[in-house]
């Protein structure tokens, strides 16, 4: 069995010589000439060659195109939906005025044929992603999303530094959407994990120059799939969901959930290299399986590899767990029944909790089904105090987390959005099944 397996990569890797080169994400135009002002127009429609199990495109493409602004930018995006069914656009990550997240909760979605207009400042850095909250399963999986890449309002790394040269990478798995509805949690990709990435099947080629420092921003845009990345020569993890970490980190392996992104910079030397997913499953983390090679990178020339980038890390170490007030998050439910719930409620029949603006709470995360589960919140980030009782090594913000079976984690939450936000797994299958609830934040008087 496990021969075959490895046969079958390796027939796969030989069909590799053909594989192809690594796609570059357009960026959208700016049409606005204003220096602090990026307006961008978005179509969402069907892709005119439906492909894979990829039957949408932004702006006639899947991924769509790179919004790329600053920190203290204004972001204007008109949105024309070309489908035949309603859609939204939701900011994931970044901390919208309510009225602009893009949730069909009290605000109404975008009709076909109709233009909508979200306009927002944008607050932080970092690589973020949009995709529709409507039919969200179908949507996201079909093909709608793309990255949106927040610098920050100060150059970084500080300058003098060396030419860093970006790349957004972002992964999905197709056709994880069962058509039933009831798709359970094992979606295809599971057990035939044939990533996807910027439009093109892995492995695809990549050849950056050598002597260069590249950061790769990565997006998991796949509504099942874990993508694990292990630890290579010259590969630090530099970012995480809400810009810059803490601290570097070249250990890894970095597990991105459904929704989570993570920036790595790659200090290319000569040597040739192969970048594999390690197989996991949101069944039990690591599994059996051989690795996936996702970019077989061939450098470009014979220079050395550069110094990693003293990136300006604040090396902060995690708040202390303040103890309450705490509000627990229970997660339950199985694949058998294909039922998701929090706190034994399944969305849209949850209690609604309520804190006033500018109030902390410790959102206690507690998984006690048999599968992982991404959390994430909407409008908001949040710091890791804790998982399992141990706090992380830095100081960690994240917007979307990964909670392991039976693990618990502890979140402090800083309520500063009035708003119903949005809380949920991403594994989007879960959360169309009933794994959503909502944090309510009432204005300040
Ligand atoms: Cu990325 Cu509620 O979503
Ligand atoms: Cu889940």
């Amino acid at each position: 069995m496990r021969a075959r397996a490895l046969t079958w990569v390796a027939l796969l890797w030989a069909g590799a010589a053909g594989a192809q080169p690594l796609p570059v994400l357009p960026d959208a135009t700016d049409l606005e000439p204003a220096a602090d002002v990026v307006h961008v127009a978005l179509t969402v429609a069907p892709l005119a060659a439906p492909h894979d199990g990829f039957e949408y495109g932004v702006n006639g493409a899947t991924p769509g195109p790179t919004i790329r602004a600053r920190e203290g930018d204004t972001l204007v995006v008109e949105l024309t939906n070309g489908l035949d069914t309603p859609t939204t656009l939701h900011w994931h990550g970044l901390h919208v005025p309510f009225a602009m997240d893009g949730v069909p909760w009290m605000v109404a979605p975008v009709a076909p044929g109709e233009t909508f207009i979200y306009q927002f400042a944008l607050q932080q850095s970092g690589t973020y992603w949009y995709h529709p909250h409507f039919d969200t399963d179908r949507q996201v999986d079909g093909g709608l999303y793309g990255a949106v890449i927040v610098a920050p309002a100060e150059p970084e790394p500080p300058a003098p530094a060396p030419e860093v040269v970006e790349t957004v990478l972002i992964f999905d798995l197709p056709a994880e959407h069962a058509p039933d509805g009831h798709s359970g949690a094992h979606g295809r990709g599971q057990r035939f994990p044939t990533w996807w990435v910027n439009g093109a099947p892995t492995p695809v080629e990549w050849a950056p120059a050598a002597g260069t420092t590249q950061r790769l921003r990565v997006v998991n845009a796949s509504s099942t799939g874990y993508l694990a990345l292990p630890a290579l020569p010259g590969v630090r993890a530099i970012a995480g969901d809400q810009g810059l970490a803490a601290a570097p980190d070249a250990v890894g392996p970095w597990v991105l959930g459904p929704g989570d992104r993570a920036d790595f910079e790659w200090s290319v030397g000569p040597d040739a290299a192969v970048w594999a997913a390690e197989p996991y499953s949101l069944n039990g983390g690591p599994r059996w399986g051989d690795p996936w090679p996702l970019l077989s990178v061939t450098p470009v020339g014979s220079a050395a590899a550069p110094a990693p980038v003293a990136w300006p890390f604040s090396g902060a170490a995690p708040s202390a767990d303040p103890g309450g007030p705490t509000w627990v998050y229970a997660l339950t439910g199985s694949d058998r029944t294909g039922v998701w719930f929090i706190n034994g409620e399944r969305f849209p029949d949850v209690t609604i909790a309520e804190v006033p603006q500018g109030a902390e709470r410790v959102l206690e995360v507690r998984n006690i089904s048999p599968t992982h589960h991404p959390f994430h919140l909407h409008g908001h980030a949040f710091e890791v105090l804790s998982v399992d009782g141990v706090p992380p090594p830095h100081r960690r913000i994240e917007d979307t987390i990964d909670v392991g079976i039976r693990q618990t984690l502890r979140l402090r939450w800083l309520a500063d959005n009035p708003g119903d936000w949005m809380a949920h797994c991403h594994i989007l299958p879960h959360a169309e099944d009933g794994m959503m609830t909502v944090l309510r934040v009432l204005p300040a008087p």
